[in-house]
């Protein structure tokens, strides 16, 4: 079983779509039994609430179900996953900050994507919805080559 935490800013935005979507992949494969996965923010801003409607009328669009509710990241994420992926550089520092040093298996989200023009999931909060449509389609192409990645390695 591999143990994977998206992490972004607030939870409600990117990391539950990266979540949604990684559980939509493993479904269809029929390798659900294989991973347990989880989200959380950095920040603790929207604790509780649902993903944002624009992250939910994405996953609608693309067919694929999201249902999460916001957490904040603690340090002991670091025990329990064996991948944590970042969203974007500042949420990356900021995991390192809150727990002292770098998990061996935190990396960030689009080291697994094939289209390299930035190295982060642009935050999409204050855009429009565009914004959401192009996240969606960075944490696919990511996602997509994230799972080849880790059942290909053993
Ligand atoms: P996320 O987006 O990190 O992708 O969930 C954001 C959500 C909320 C805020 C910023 C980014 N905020 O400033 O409240």
């Amino acid at each position: 079983m591999q143990k994977i935490l998206f992490v972004c800013l607030g939870n409600i935005c990117r990391s539950p779509l990266a979540e949604a979507i990684f559980d939509d992949l493993i479904n269809h494969k029929g390798l659900k039994d294989r991973f347990l996965t989880d989200s959380a923010g950095t920040g603790a801003y929207h604790v509780g609430e649902k993903p944002d409607p624009r992250s939910i009328e994405v996953a609608r669009k693309n067919n694929v179900p999201i249902d999460s509710r916001a957490r904040q990241f603690v340090p002991e994420d670091y025990e329990k996953f064996d991948y944590i992926v970042a969203m974007d550089q500042s949420n990356y520092r900021n995991i390192i900050h809150a727990t002292g040093y770098k998990h061996d298996g935190l990396v960030m989200m689009r080291d697994y994507d094939d289209v390299k023009d930035s190295l982060e999931v642009p935050d999409p909060y204050y855009g429009g919805d565009q914004g959401f449509q192009e996240v969606f389609d960075i944490l696919y192409r990511s996602n997509t080559n994230f799972l080849k990645f880790l059942t290909e390695k053993d």
